[in-house]
């Protein structure tokens, strides 16, 4: 079954991106799924009506890569700018929403660059000595950096058109650093460093799912709010009744 749908904890994975979009105010959601996936999410999320949101689903045929989704999405898209989550990726930090909210509409694209203990199995920044980017690699056997590349990008509406000039990597994929690499090239990236302060966790691996849901664990006893709760971020929102 798809990883996205166990649970972290108290709630299945995907409630916590889903989450951190809504926060940023972002209502119109394209879910994009493997074909025999779509089903289970579908019964899980439905339109998102009764979250105040509305989502669409679309499907990846076959895993060719992250960049794929601008190509999948283009239509609905429809020429706006968008942001990207990744279904494994878990943000919670002080702010983090009305921050994301300020790149809702850009020029460019935005990524974020995150301090961890081991960068090898992310995309991952070099920077010079003035902080300015000069690269970034895909799990890079050597990385130039200690900054990973989480899971959350911004990107205006040349997005798709870049995405489809892309070439497979050595994997076959079409992979989201190449996309980030031509916006790069082109001088349209930011990229900003995500504070301490927010946690990001990928929780895609059987270690990485299982510390989230002790931090998630942890978190909800200790002051009895709970995370990743997209009915009560749908109520906060003002978008729904309290149910
Ligand atoms: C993907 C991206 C990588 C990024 C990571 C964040 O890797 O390819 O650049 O740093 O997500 O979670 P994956 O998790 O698909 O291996």
């Amino acid at each position: 079954m798809s990883k996205q749908l166990l649970p972290i904890y108290d709630k299945p994975m995907i409630f916590y991106p889903l989450s951190t979009l809504m926060l940023t105010g972002l209502r119109e959601i394209l879910l994009i799924t493997t074909p025999h996936d779509q089903d289970a999410f579908r019964r899980l999320l439905g339109d998102g009506s009764q979250l105040g949101i509305a989502i669409s689903y679309v499907v990846q045929d076959q895993p060719n890569g992250l960049a794929e989704a601008l190509i999948l999405g283009e239509e609905f898209l429809d020429g706006d700018s968008c942001a990207l989550i990744l279904g494994d990726n878990l943000f919670y930090g002080p702010g983090l929403g009305t921050h994301l909210q300020e790149n809702t509409s850009i020029e460019g694209a935005l990524i974020f660059a995150y301090q961890v203990s081991d960068p090898s199995t992310y995309g991952v920044v070099e920077f010079d000595g003035d902080g300015k980017v000069l690269s970034i690699e895909e799990k890079p056997l050597k990385p130039k950096s200690t900054y990973a590349v989480p899971g959350i990008y911004f990107y205006d509406a040349k997005a798709p058109e870049l995405a489809r000039e892309l070439k497979p990597s050595d994997r076959g994929e079409l992979e989201i650093t190449a996309l980030n690499n031509a916006y790069l090239e082109r001088g349209e990236l930011r990229v900003e460093i995500l504070s301490r302060a927010t946690t990001w966790l990928d929780t895609g691996t059987h270690e990485s799912l299982y510390e989230a849901g002790g931090l998630i664990r942890t978190l909800q006893h200790r002051t009895g709010l709970r995370i990743g709760d997209v009915e009560q971020i749908g109520v906060n929102q003002g978008w729904i009744k309290e149910p």
